[in-house]
């Protein structure tokens, strides 16, 4: 293992639906604080990909008149094709049908199945489809349906291997106890806990009463297919290798984060763990739980209508623009309501006015009383500013570390407002117009260029394309400056004499 590897992972989405903002929504905060990882110098690898198998798949399949796997092939493109827009950079898109997986699905079976970890009986209950999931006549609401998704549930009797999650119940609690931040945020942890002290059942991980799934591997038994979660969340170790590949599996497991959405924390946190404590292989060091977002206040559902197609937006705002936008306006970890005037909002003040502005207003300055080259600084002066540069990259670090990604942009935006500030209390309109100014305007147009630089690489992660059209415009090779970011912990790495090139507006107003 290298000790500077970091790896992450999305959930793998169910083939049954098309990608929405939720989507977009993890596997943006995930390529963010991948690409803030990459440039502060790790080895970074993301995994993502698609959740294929199970009932839901099935009948969603048979209602379109196709077979399971024709529907997965048509829709993992749109995932894919999607990830390519927003500009998520992944390593590997795991697919659960492709071969390597299921070889391995089946492998880890027998492994627990030999060691007793998972035995035949008998299973039945109130089975909710669309949730993939068992249900206690407790749990039931109006006796019926399932207390998550509202739906009816029905009642399933079969027979069914089951894994010992119960024989791992006090590891996992003692596990959560002396690792405070392995589940995340705090309060979903909290929720965790509370499941477990109510006592873990053992957990029927097979079925019979569909076909499309992985099979057990004993011949008596193959009709039996695999619970799709089973399945599922195997994907974290077999896509960088378990059982394929155990050289890349050894250089980057345990997984760094595992950031999923909220609804499927217990997934994550409960069954997840205990298959691995099962299988003798290390835990990841991090569960974080985002939360929902809703559309003006409702759930997002296709009987609504109100699902909200990432392309539309993108269509408007453009991608940087909408992964800004996800990240900023909600603390990772709370819920989130979307509406299109509060995006508008964003862009309006943060993107055009702030940032925008100080771009054009400062490349304009250069090219006014400097010819469009970078002017020679000549004293080391605004020790603020400089001090106020570094104080903001150490707490980014920080906040990007604890997926603070909306703290993290107010950082950004601290060093942003303050060189708006700088300008207007400096106003170099007045010093060009003095002959003696002439050093103090060199000075001051060169820091505020400098801060733009800094601000260029610090948004990289957020917003990769407006970075680079910063970059280029600052007359900075894009390469060489983005490999690393201790490169901007030295003020002074502008060039003098280097060509500006103004070009568009970064943010149109809206
Ligand atoms: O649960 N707000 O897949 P899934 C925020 N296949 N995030 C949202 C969201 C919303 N309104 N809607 C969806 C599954 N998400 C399983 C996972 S993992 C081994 C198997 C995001 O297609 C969020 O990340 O239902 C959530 O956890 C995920 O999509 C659920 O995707």
């Amino acid at each position: 293992m290298t000790s500077n590897k970091f790896y992450i992972t999305t959930p793998l989405y169910y083939v049954n639906d098309l990608p929405h903002i939720g989507h977009s929504y993890t596997n943006i905060a995930v390529d963010t604080l991948a690409r803030y990882k990459k440039l502060s110098g790790y080895d970074v690898f993301l995994l993502t990909g698609t959740d294929e198998h199970g009932q839901k798949v099935e009948r969603a399949a048979l209602d379109n008149n196709e077979n399971p796997q024709e529907l997965a092939d048509r829709v993992v493109v749109k995932f894919k094709d999607l990830w390519k827009c927003l500009n998520i950079n992944y390593n590997y898109f795991i697919r659960t049908t492709e071969k390597k997986h299921i070889q391995a699905v089946q492998g880890l079976f027998l492994k627990l199945f030999q060691k007793g970890d998972i035995y035949l009986g008998k299973y039945e209950g109130w089975y909710c489809t669309p949730c993939e999931t068992y249900l206690t006549e407790k749990q039931l609401i109006d006796s019926k349906n399932c207390p998550s998704c509202g739906r009816t549930t029905e009642w399933l009797a079969e027979e069914s291997y089951f894994f010992k999650m119960s024989k791992y119940e006090d590891r996992l609690l003692k596990h959560i106890e002396d690792n405070p931040t392995f589940i995340q945020p705090e309060t979903k942890k909290n929720e965790i806990i509370n499941i477990i002290k109510s006592g873990l059942k053992d957990l029927s991980i097979t079925r019979t009463s569909f076909e499309w799934g992985v099979r057990v591997p004993l011949n008596k038994d193959s009709h039996h297919v695999i619970y799709v979660w089973f399945d599922a969340l195997l994907n974290y170790i077999t896509g960088i290798g378990y059982f394929s590949d155990e050289e890349n599996f050894k250089k980057y497991w345990p997984t760094d984060v595992h950031i999923i959405g909220k609804d499927i924390l217990k997934f994550h946190a409960i069954i997840w763990p205990t298959i691995l404590m099962a299988a003798d292989i290390e835990l990841p060091k991090k569960i974080f739980a985002h939360g929902w977002w809703t559309v003006d206040g409702k759930k997002m559902s296709k009987s609504l209508g109100n699902v909200v197609d990432p392309y539309q937006v993108i269509n408007k705002v453009g991608v940087d623009v909408y992964r800004y936008f996800l990240l900023r306006e909600v603390p990772f970890g709370l819920d989130g309501n979307f509406s299109y005037q509060s995006l508008i909002n964003r862009l309006n003040s943060d993107l055009a006015n702030d940032l925008g502005n100080l771009f054009s207003r400062t490349l304009t300055m250069v090219e006014k009383y400097f010819q469009g080259l970078v002017p020679k600084p000549c004293k080391e002066d605004d020790k603020e500013l400089r001090v106020l540069a570094s104080e903001v990259i150490k707490s980014i670090d920080i906040n990007m570390n604890n997926l603070n990604f909306s703290q993290a942009l107010d950082n950004i935006w601290s060093l942003i407002q303050y060189c708006n500030k700088f300008i207007d209390t400096e106003a170099p309109w007045k010093l060009a117009k003095d002959p003696k100014a002439k050093d103090r305007l060199a000075t001051v147009i060169y820091n505020l260029l400098e801060g733009l630089r800094f601000i260029s690489i610090l948004i990289n992660p957020f917003m990769p394309e407006t970075s680079k059209k910063m970059y280029k415009q600052l007359g900075i090779e894009v390469n060489a400056e983005l490999q690393n970011l201790k490169s901007i912990k030295h003020w002074g790495g502008i060039m003098p004499n280097a060509k500006i090139s103004k070009m568009e507006n970064l943010f149109p107003r809206i």
